[in-house]
């Protein structure tokens, strides 16, 4: 339980009102609502706001509704496929030689693992701390997952993958989720992968536009997997890319997609008809391609994916940086791993103090919520970033250093279409939550 000086307590009660009042005469009909002395920051707008569609992507949609041609392949050339043109727009952007386009990135997922040889049974590593998709793909894709722990910057450890790798010989392929954009350290997995003879894939589902050591993320595994759902970088509903520069790979991807007899030859970014060979006789069609309507929406997305990240990154740092000036004592935001040359900060995580009781923990998130912030808990007992709610592939081990993390570290979106003033009623609502529990815990 935290105690508290009534020193302290004073001058938080004068930040805070101080603050409320700046936010009155700055937003007067903003989105929060402060009415003076002792009052509270509310938040009315949506955190679950998804980008728009640019016009241009509303208008090519609108075009395809026209013809009706939405399936990918009904099309006279490669070249004139909208989903060739965005697939081709997605390789130009990460720099990957091949890309096959998909109906989701759990898809991808999955596909990475049967294009690198996974049989049913087969072990793969990956994060304990993940969306439930990556799991999920594991055991779409036949394998076993066995999770590595993670940090509190959420990140793979580098000296549990090894530990992890050592006790299971025979596991032959390390799948190393991107979680929220946080890349781990690629130059030590990458070796460790090497040294265990292990095929390294990447989820990056979070990571498009995040580089590591001037190159964007994707390039240290053999094959690697981005989304287009709705609250990603790019927005296409439901959608995802396989973006790899290996061939082989390339073309089973394409065939296990939906490429069955000759349709490869309407892809641009596969390699030639001497890779398929016999392919499509020999690999089933698991038909999750991705339609045309889907590509159209995405296409002009990636054009403005470096203007949004640095908007994104500013209102990030200045975020952090009010939360740490008033709470830092109680909030920690992690670093990112020092390879990680260009983050996209499209939402916030920090760690509540191990100080406050789980009760204080909750009581924070109460506050939030009442004061128009859902921030989730990774460790709640319902979330699907929690590995205790992995029934369909539990964990072998106990994971303690990742579950004592979860237990505290926080969540929140930030929406690209909130306003730069929203930003600071989301820094205020969070640092008076955690002041109504200091203050709560000296009554
Ligand atoms: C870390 C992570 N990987 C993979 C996925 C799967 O993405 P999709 O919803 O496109 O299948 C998600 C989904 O949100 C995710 O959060």
């Amino acid at each position: 339980m935290i105690r508290f000086t009534k020193l302290a307590l004073i001058a938080l009660v004068t930040i805070s009102v101080g603050h409320s009042t700046d936010a009155l005469l700055t937003n007067p009909v903003g989105s929060s609502t402060s009415t003076g002395l002792g009052s509270r920051t509310f938040i009315t707008r949506d955190i679950k706001t998804p980008d728009p569609i640019p016009v241009e992507g509303q208008e090519a949609a609108l075009e395809l509704m026209k013809t009706g041609r939405l399936y990918r392949y009904n099309v006279k050339s490669a070249e004139e496929s909208m989903v060739s043109q965005c697939e081709q727009a997605i390789i130009d952007y990460t720099g990957h030689k091949y890309c096959v386009a998909l109906n989701s990135c759990g898809s991808a997922i999955m596909l990475m693992m049967k294009c690198t040889g996974l049989k049913p049974g087969d072990k793969v590593l990956s994060n304990a701390f993940t969306f439930g998709a990556v799991p999920s793909a594991i055991e779409h894709a036949g394998g076993k997952a066995v999770y590595v722990e993670s940090n509190d910057a959420y990140v793979m450890d580098v000296e549990d993958l090894e530990k992890k790798l050592k006790a299971n010989p025979d596991a032959k392929h390390v799948l190393v989720s991107h979680m929220r954009g946080k890349l781990g350290d690629m130059n030590a997995i990458t070796e460790i992968c090497e040294k265990y003879g292990a095929t390294l894939l990447e989820d990056c589902a979070h990571s498009l536009g995040v580089y590591w050591e001037g190159t964007h993320s994707g390039h240290k595994g053999r094959v690697a997997a981005i989304s287009s759902q709705s609250y990603k970088m790019i927005n296409s509903g439901e959608g995802g890319f396989l973006i790899t520069d290996d061939a082989e790979v390339a073309a089973m991807a394409a065939v296990y997609a939906g490429a069955y007899e000759g349709l490869a030859a309407k892809h641009t970014t596969v390699p030639g008809p001497e890779v398929f060979g016999d392919m499509p006789k020999e690999i089933p069609n698991y038909s999750v391609r991705m339609s045309a309507l889907a590509a159209a929406v995405i296409k002009p997305q990636v054009q403005t994916l470096d203007e949004r990240a640095e908007k994104y990154n500013e209102r990030y740092d200045t975020l952090v940086s009010k939360i740490k000036a008033r709470m830092g004592d109680f909030i920690s935001v992690s670093p990112i791993t020092p390879g990680c040359t260009r983050p996209v900060h499209d939402s916030l995580q920090f760690n509540l103090s191990h100080d406050l009781t789980d009760e204080q923990v909750q009581f924070f998130l109460d506050q939030c919520a009442e004061h128009g912030l859902p921030v989730e808990l990774f460790g709640h007992k319902t979330n699907a970033r929690n590995f205790i709610n992995w029934d369909f592939a539990p964990a072998d081990e106990p994971l303690p250093q990742t579950a004592k993390m979860l237990t505290r570290a926080c969540d929140v979106r930030m929406p690209l279409m909130w306003d730069d003033e929203d930003f600071d009623d989301m820094a205020s609502v969070i640092c008076e939550s955690l002041e109504a529990v200091l203050a709560k815990a000296e009554e």
